[in-house]
């Protein structure tokens, strides 16, 4: 089969790792990639929002798979654009259309269809400038600290949290009349604040059937101890010690299946991966927010522990015999950590020369997140630049690894956090 990612950052880099493994791949392209994905397959300097380009790249090619990595040309209807193209109908788009994206690109969308679908997530109201009046009350109703959601993309920036309710009141006025997240925030979901520890679950679908594939938790603040400012991960464990059996019989029954059912029942197709981020409570599941697409750098613990053939998978969402694929995963702990870019979620320099990659390290890969290459020179190209990944027995075997091959190597500026995993490390692990 031939096939095209697209996107340019870790999570592609290792879904073209995986499947560059598969027996049935006959071509990879990655568009736009990045060094790391040159090494797996061609790098094509398309952009992902423009179809058009996509389109003429797919004919052109024979491409049988497209899978699309980042949300932003989900949201923007690339789904719906090729089935619309009778031309393009060999092709097969791994990724929800343009109604399903909007369980990641509404906030108001997803909680309205958890709501009725009996889903577990935070209470809600949803408000506009019109009814800015009753948001302020509904503030006053709930119990800081105060949640306040941008509903649309905003780059995983458009979640306020709040103590007090001034501020509260004052942040919701400065969505709803100030633009202060765009359009984005021209409607603001005001949730109830849940307690407890967050994990990420991915289910590949084709609108029937489903596979679980592995679940992770990542680590989303900047510092060690999970400080400072928010980022698109700083890194990624899977197994997750505190997903027993017991939660994930939960998850399974309160979250996936009625998701996947809800969608049929709403006559919503969705063929492609879908991300739960949830959130556990005393002992039960809870939605924090739906994703349309896999989690970077969740990709990056998840393919290394997936033992089945990923391309037979969207083989069967092509032919609709996804339920006839085995599940296979690996029994061992995968662990990744980002180098970024100093400075990084803030601004941050280029185009600085990355050393040391030439190692290999047993049991780890070193997944390219934000990189570009220059005669012949791998150089950073952005906040965070590798993942890398160790695999292990154990989660305290797999870190070694991690953090062994990332001591060899090095760039100006490199960042990373050494505490990744310490939390779900043996001794300090509650059930
Ligand atoms: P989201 O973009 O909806 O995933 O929110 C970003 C982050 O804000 C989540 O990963 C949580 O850490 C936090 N968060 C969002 N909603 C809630 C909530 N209702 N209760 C507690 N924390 C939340
Ligand atoms: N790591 C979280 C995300 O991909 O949204």
């Amino acid at each position: 089969m031939k096939v095209l990612i697209l996107g340019s950052g870790g999570r592609e880099h290792a879904i073209a790792w995986k499947l560059a493994q598969s027996s049935m791949l006959h071509e990879l392209y990655i568009a736009p990639g990045n060094a790391g994905t040159a090494l797996t397959g061609k790098n094509v300097d398309l952009d992902p929002l423009d179809f058009d380009g996509i389109a003429a790249f797919v004919q052109a090619q024979d491409i049988n798979i497209l899978v699309v990595g980042p949300e932003a040309p989900l949201v923007a209807g690339i789904q719906d654009y090729f089935t619309a193209r009778e031309e393009l109908s060999f092709c097969t788009v791994i990724g929800p259309n343009k109604k399903a994206a909007q369980l990641e690109g509404s906030k108001d969308f997803s909680k309205q269809f958890m709501e009725r679908h009996n889903i577990p997530t935070a209470k809600y109201g949803s408000f506009m400038k019109s009814s800015l009046a009753q948001g302020k009350a509904f503030l006053k109703s709930m119990k800081p600290p105060y949640v306040l959601k941008a509903d649309g993309l905003a780059a995983g920036k458009g979640v306020l949290i709040i103590d007090d309710l001034q501020e509260a009141e004052k942040a919701l006025e400065e969505m709803l009349l100030n633009s202060k997240f765009g359009e984005a925030g021209k409607k603001v979901v005001i949730e109830e604040f849940l307690k407890g520890i967050e994990v990420s679950m991915f289910v590949l679908t084709d609108g029937s059937s489903f596979k679980i594939l592995p679940e992770a938790k990542d680590y989303k603040r900047i510092g060690e101890g999970d400080t400072g400012l928010n980022t698109g991960g700083m890194g990624a464990v899977s197994p997750v010690p505190f997903v027993n059996q017991e939660f994930m019989e939960k998850v399974k029954n309160q979250i996936i299946i009625p998701t996947v059912k809800g969608l049929k029942r709403d006559d919503i197709h969705y063929q492609g991966f879908i991300f739960f981020g949830l959130i556990k409570v005393g002992g039960d599941p809870f939605v924090i927010e739906y994703n349309c697409r896999m989690g970077d750098p969740e990709t990056e613990v998840v393919m290394p522990r997936l033992k089945s053939d990923l391309l037979h998978y969207f083989e069967g969402i092509a032919t609709g015999t996804l339920s006839e694929c085995d599940l296979e995963i690996d029994p061992r702990t995968a662990t990744t950590v980002i180098a970024a870019s100093g400075g990084y979620p803030d601004s941050y320099e280029k185009g600085k020369v990355i050393s040391g990659l030439e190692h290999s390290h047993k049991g780890a890969v070193v997944f390219h997140a934000g990189t570009s290459q220059k005669e012949g020179e791998t150089l950073t190209n952005g906040g965070r630049v590798l993942a890398v990944t160790g695999i292990g027995a154990d989660i305290e075997t797999a870190l070694q690894r991690s953090y062994d091959a990332l001591e060899a190597i090095d760039f100006e500026g490199m960042y990373y956090r050494k505490d990744i995993g310490l939390d779900l490390s043996k001794d300090k692990v509650k059930s």
